[in-house]
């Protein structure tokens, strides 16, 4: 009877099933699949990408992210995520949607391959201008060592240089706004594509100079230093 009761209580019109994060789990075929691509016929994909994303996959526009140099299971994720809608964006959606995964594994191969380094000769606007010692001591911390009052961790135990999470991507050649917009909407959970949510937590629990404060360390290429570099005073 308690389980005809159930039964009918779930099958109701107003239960909802859980919302899953990604469609993407990280199995091995998943990680084979996205790290086996052909770069040279991702490089021919990739000009329809040029317009945003810049011909080396450094983008203009401090809004758009860079693509250079980027960890071929986080583009594969982030692909999947804007077709399946799971990160819905007017812009991306529609462009990952028609891509096959053989698609998105050439264009992955591709942009992990271009380097990261400056060249002169691009309209690139990373990195950019220097940031308030103040502001870039407190960016350090939570690198480096996070807030253990706050539960807040290091973003370098994910993000990298001192430890990788699969789909993390590196965040030490991203653009400034693009990253503030991003950490505002994991807080928000507008963006709600994190496998166990570990983007919404540690986002959510930053105030918004925070937020601000690492998209411009971040921004203007000071993760690229060594982690343990001295900091400003
Ligand atoms: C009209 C401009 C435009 C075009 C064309 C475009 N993109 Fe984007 N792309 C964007 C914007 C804007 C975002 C940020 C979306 C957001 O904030 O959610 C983005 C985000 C992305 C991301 C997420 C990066 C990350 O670090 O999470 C990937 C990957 C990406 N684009 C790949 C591509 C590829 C591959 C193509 C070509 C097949 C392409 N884009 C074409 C504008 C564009
Ligand atoms: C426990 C691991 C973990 C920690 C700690 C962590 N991150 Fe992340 N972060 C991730 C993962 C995983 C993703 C990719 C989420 C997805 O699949 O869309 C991500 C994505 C991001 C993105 C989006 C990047 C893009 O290109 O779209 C930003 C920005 C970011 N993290 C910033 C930070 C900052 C700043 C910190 C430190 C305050 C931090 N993260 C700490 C795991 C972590």
């Amino acid at each position: 009877m308690l389980c005809f009761a159930f039964f009918l209580a779930s099958s109701s019109s107003t239960s909802q099933p859980p919302r899953v994060p990604s469609n993407v789990a990280w199995t091995s075929p998943t990680i084979n699949e996205a790290s086996h691509g052909n770069a040279l016929r991702g490089l021919l994909i990739a000009k329809r990408c040029e317009h945003c994303h810049g011909s080396e996959g450094f983008s203009a526009n401090s809004d758009i992210p860079n693509l250079a140099a980027i960890d071929p299971l986080s583009f594969w994720k982030q692909m999947q995520d804007f077709a399946s809608r799971k990160r819905n964006s007017a812009i991306m959606s529609p462009v990952a949607a028609p891509l096959s995964h053989a698609d998105v594994a050439d264009l992955a191969a591709y942009y992990s391959l271009m380097p990261a380094s400056a060249d002169p000769f691009d309209k690139r606007v990373f990195p950019s201008p220097a940031i308030p010692p103040a502001q870039s001591a407190r960016a350090a911390q939570l690198i480096v060592l996070g807030d253990a009052q706050r539960g807040i961790p290091p973003c370098q135990s994910c993000h990298g240089p001192v430890g990788f999470k699969a789909g993390a991507p590196p965040l030490s050649s991203q653009n400034e706004d693009y990253l503030f917009n991003q950490l505002r909407d994991f807080s928000t959970g507008a963006r709600s594509n994190d496998i166990n949510m570990p983007m919404r937590t540690v986002a959510s629990l930053l105030t918004e100079d925070e937020r601000h404060a690492l998209a411009a360390y971040y921004g203007s290429g000071l993760g690229q230093l060594p982690a343990g570099t001295v900091l400003p005073k």
